[in-house]
């Protein structure tokens, strides 16, 4: 065993979410070690985090199923706890390909919990997301909301919601907190990390910073005929880096014999139409868009009730929408095409 401090092991650390959250541990001492089967990313991101913050990370290439190649880093080093971001979650494509989202999302973790219960290291932050719940019951939308999944992404994220509390009602050991996200956006402010989405954007914000740029033509607004405001689809948006900040906050206060799922938003819902206003007025960048039909499978309104988070984190989203979409526009114009 490598004599190190207590390590933190990030699964899908090349990712969107796990670089910037690796700039906030790095930032606060904490030792890294990331996995990532870079399907979905490029190792080039980890040259960014370490001009970010001065330090790089130990990585390794490996998909999570490769039981071995777990096994080889869990005797290596002495982990503190895991970070498990790995996944895939493209909704669409995980409606085009059950199994590929199944064997991945599935499959990985429970290989991972399977290897972190050999070498008994029982505590685990779990990237969720406000999928779980669907077209939610109630908004704001607390942890309390009926869990229904409307596709097979989301199913992955409450399985697996469902795999942790069974494991934590089996074995008081187990320290685990499952973070909901509702919709991530936005970039550290450097600029030199962001979201870069592989192939046509599905996502809202970077396919308005991706037609900001000109490497898109135009933005389609899914429909325009919906019960709110303005008629368009009203999201809970939260900076990426609001969000990293709460992971530091979850690992330091995981707790044995406890498994909690915490919702991570802001609490206020914007419109799809006041987010492309946003985003031309604090950008000054004109957003050509059309009114298109209504996207299958999207919900009228989600936004979070973020008072667990506060209570049991002592975190709260601090990052305004303006901040969101700068953010969001600095990285495009560094990173024309993303980190290609
Ligand atoms: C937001 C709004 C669209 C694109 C998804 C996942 C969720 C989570 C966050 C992982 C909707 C509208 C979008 C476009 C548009 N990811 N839109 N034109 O669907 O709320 O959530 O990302 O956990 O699991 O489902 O986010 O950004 O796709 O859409 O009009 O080109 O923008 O209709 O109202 P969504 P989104």
């Amino acid at each position: 065993m490598e004599n190190v401090n207590k390590s933190i092991l990030i699964t899908g650390a090349t990712g969107y979410i796990a670089t910037h959250t690796i700039v906030e541990l790095v930032n606060r001492g904490y030792e890294i070690v990331g996995i990532d089967n870079l399907v979905n990313s490029s190792k080039k991101v980890l040259d960014k985090t370490k001009e970010i913050t001065g330090e790089s990370i130990k990585f390794f290439e490996s998909d999570l199923r490769e039981r071995d190649n777990l096994r080889d880093l869990f005797e290596k080093f002495d982990f503190k706890a895991v970070i498990h971001f790995a996944g895939y979650k493209a909704v669409g494509e995980s409606v085009l390909d059950p199994l590929l989202y199944y064997s991945n999302n599935l499959s990985g973790t429970i290989t991972l919990l399977d290897v972190m219960k050999e070498y008994a290291v029982k505590s685990i932050v779990f990237s969720s997301s406000c999928t779980v719940y669907g077209s939610p019951d109630k908004v704001p939308v607390d942890e309390g909301n009926v869990i229904s999944p409307q596709n097979p992404y989301g199913r992955t994220k409450a399985y697996i919601d469902q795999i942790l509390e069974d494991i934590s009602n089996s074995d008081p050991d187990w320290s685990i907190i499952s973070l909901r996200y509702f919709n991530p956006i936005g970039a550290h402010e450097s600029g030199l990390i962001g979201e870069d989405p592989n192939g046509i954007p599905n996502n809202l914000v970077p396919f308005i910073t991706q037609t900001a740029v000109g490497k898109l033509e135009k933005l389609s607004v899914f429909g325009n005929d919906y019960p709110t405001k303005d008629g368009t689809c009203i999201r809970d948006y939260i900076h990426v880096v609001d969000l990293a900040i709460a992971h530091l906050k979850a690992l330091e206060h995981l707790e044995k014999n406890s498994c909690e799922f915490i919702n991570l938003g802001t609490g206020k819902g914007y419109s799809v139409l006041e987010v492309i206003r946003t985003f031309e007025k604090v950008n000054n960048v004109k957003i050509p868009f059309e009114i298109s039909p209504r996207r299958e499978g999207d919900a009228v309104e989600v936004f979070a009730k973020p008072d667990k988070a506060d209570k049991l984190l002592d975190w709260k989203a601090k990052r305004s929408l303006e901040k969101m979409l700068k953010d969001a526009w600095n990285f495009q114009q560094k990173n024309p095409n993303g980190y290609k």
